[in-house]
C-alpha cells in the first residue's frame, strides 16, 4: 500500500466577542436582511485589540494536538505549516512562534499564503511532505484576522469577514485508510491579483516610492466577478479532483467549501448537483475567517454530527491571487476537540 498522509485530529478557536449584523447595522449603513439575505451571514467574531492572529493559532492549533491524543496516542508532530494573509507581522513567518508557543520545539515551520485557499493550499503542502517521507506528523492551522485589516466604513467586507482559527493534524498512514488524503487539485490566475488585495505594506509600494494613500493599507475586494469565478473554479476543481480519485458526483456525501457567502455554497451545490444537505455551512456563526474557515467549517460539521465516519468528502476553497484547491478524503472516527 502507498504512503499517505492521514487527518487524525481536529480544532477550532474562535475570539471571545461576536458581532452580530444588528450591531453593524449599527455603526454602518447596512441592515441584518440585507446581510442576511445576500450573504448567510448573522454574526462574525472579531480579536480584541492586541490580539493577534497567532493568538488564534495557538488555541485552534492545542485544540487540535488535544483531539488528535485522544483520537489515537500520536507522538509530537515534526512540521507545522500555517496558513494565513494576516501574519503577527510582514518578517518572519508567524509559524515558528506558534510551533514555540505550542512546546513543539525546534519543528520545521513556516507560513503559506494563498487568502482564502490557504488552508488546502498548507494540507497540500504538508501532505506531500508526509508522502515524501520529509515527515511523520503535521500540524496544519489556518488563522486570519481580517478585522485588523478592514476598512472601518467599508460596509461590504464588514459585513462578510470575521476573524478565527482551525486546525488539523497530519500523520504518516495508509492510501487505504480512513482520513487518508486521496488527492488535490489546485491552481491560480494572477490576472486577477487585483480584485482581492491590500494595496500597500508590500514591496511594489514601497519601490515605487512615496508614501502610500491611507486607504491603500485596507482590504478591498471586487465583489462581483470573485462570486462568478468563485462559484466557477470551486465546481470545476471539485469535478476534476473527483474524476482523478474516480468518484461520480453521486459518490460525495458532502462539500466543505470556503464559507464566503450562502449564495455561493448553494451555486456550487447546485453545479455538482449536490443537496443541500450535503453542503457543509456554518458561515451564518462565523462569516468567511479566511484561511480558518474550511477548518472551522469542518470541526463544526464534526461537532454537530454532519460529517460521518465513512462520509466521502471534497474540501474547496478559492481566494486571492487568484487561488483555489480541492482535497478529498473519506472522513475518519475522530474525536474532536
Ligand atoms: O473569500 C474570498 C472570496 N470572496 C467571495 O467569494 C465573496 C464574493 N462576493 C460576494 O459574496 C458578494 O459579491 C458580496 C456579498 C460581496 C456583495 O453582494 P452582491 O449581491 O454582489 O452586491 P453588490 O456588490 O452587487 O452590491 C449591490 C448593492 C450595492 O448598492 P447599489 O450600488 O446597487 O446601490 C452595494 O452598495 O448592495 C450594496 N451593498 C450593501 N448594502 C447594504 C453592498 N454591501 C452592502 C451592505 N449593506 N453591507
Amino acid at each position: 500500500m502507498s504512503r499517505a498522509a492521514v487527518l487524525c485530529g481536529l480544532g477550532g478557536a474562535l475570539p471571545t466577542t461576536a458581532v452580530s449584523n444588528e450591531e453593524l447595522a449599527g455603526q454602518l449603513d447596512t441592515s441584518d436582511q440585507w446581510i442576511r439575505t445576500r450573504t448567510g451571514i448573522r454574526s462574525r467574531h472579531v480579536v480584541a485589540p492586541g490580539e493577534a492572529t497567532s493568538d488564534l493559532a495557538v488555541a485552534a492549533g492545542a485544540d487540535a494536538l488535544a483531539s488528535a491524543r485522544r483520537t489515537a496516542p500520536v507522538a509530537d508532530v515534526d512540521l507545522v505549516v500555517l496558513a494565513t494573509s494576516t501574519p503577527d507581522r510582514p518578517c518572519p513567518a508567524t509559524a515558528p512562534d506558534v510551533a514555540h508557543r505550542l512546546g513543539l520545539g525546534p519543528v520545521p515551520a513556516f507560513d503559506v499564503a494563498a487568502v482564502c485557499t490557504g488552508f488546502v493550499y498548507a494540507l497540500a503542502t504538508a501532505s506531500s511532505m508526509i508522502t515524501a517521507g520529509v515527515s511523520e506528523r503535521a500540524l496544519v492551522i489556518g488563522a486570519d484576522t481580517f478585522s485588523t485589516i478592514l476598512d472601518p466604513v467599508d460596509r461590504t467586507t464588514r459585513a462578510i469577514f470575521g476573524d478565527g482559527a482551525g486546525a488539523v493534524v497530519l500523520r504518516a498512514g495508509e492510501a487505504d485508510e480512513p482520513g487518508a488524503l486521496l488527492g488535490f487539485d489546485l491552481g491560480s490566475d494572477g490576472s486577477g491579483a487585483d480584485l482581492i488585495t491590500v494595496r500597500a505594506g508590500g514591496s511594489r509600494q514601497r519601490s515605487t516610492g512615496g508614501p502610500a494613500d491611507a486607504g491603500d493599507h485596507f482590504f478591498t475586494m471586487d465583489g462581483r466577478p470573485v462570486f462568478t469565478q468563485a462559484v466557477l473554479n470551486m465546481s470545476r476543481s471539485s469535478q476534476e479532483l473527483m474524476e482523478r480519485v474516480g468518484w461520480t458526483p453521486a459518490d460525495l456525501d458532502k462539500v466543505v467549501a470556503h464559507q464566503a457567502n450562502i449564495r455561493i455554497l448553494h451555486a456550487v451545490g447546485e453545479q455538482l448537483g449536490l443537496e443541500e444537505k450535503q453542503i457543509v455551512a456554518n458561515l451564518d456563526r462565523v462569516g468567511n475567517t479566511v484561511a480558518a474557515s474550511i477548518p472551522l467549517a469542518l470541526r463544526d460539521a464534526a461537532a454537530d454530527g454532519e460529517l460521518l465516519p465513512g462520509h466521502r468528502v471534497v474540501l474547496t476553497g478559492f481566494g486571492g491571487g487568484l487561488t483555489w484547491g480541492s482535497a478529498a478524503l473519506v472522513w475518519p472516527d475522530l474525536a474532536a476537540g
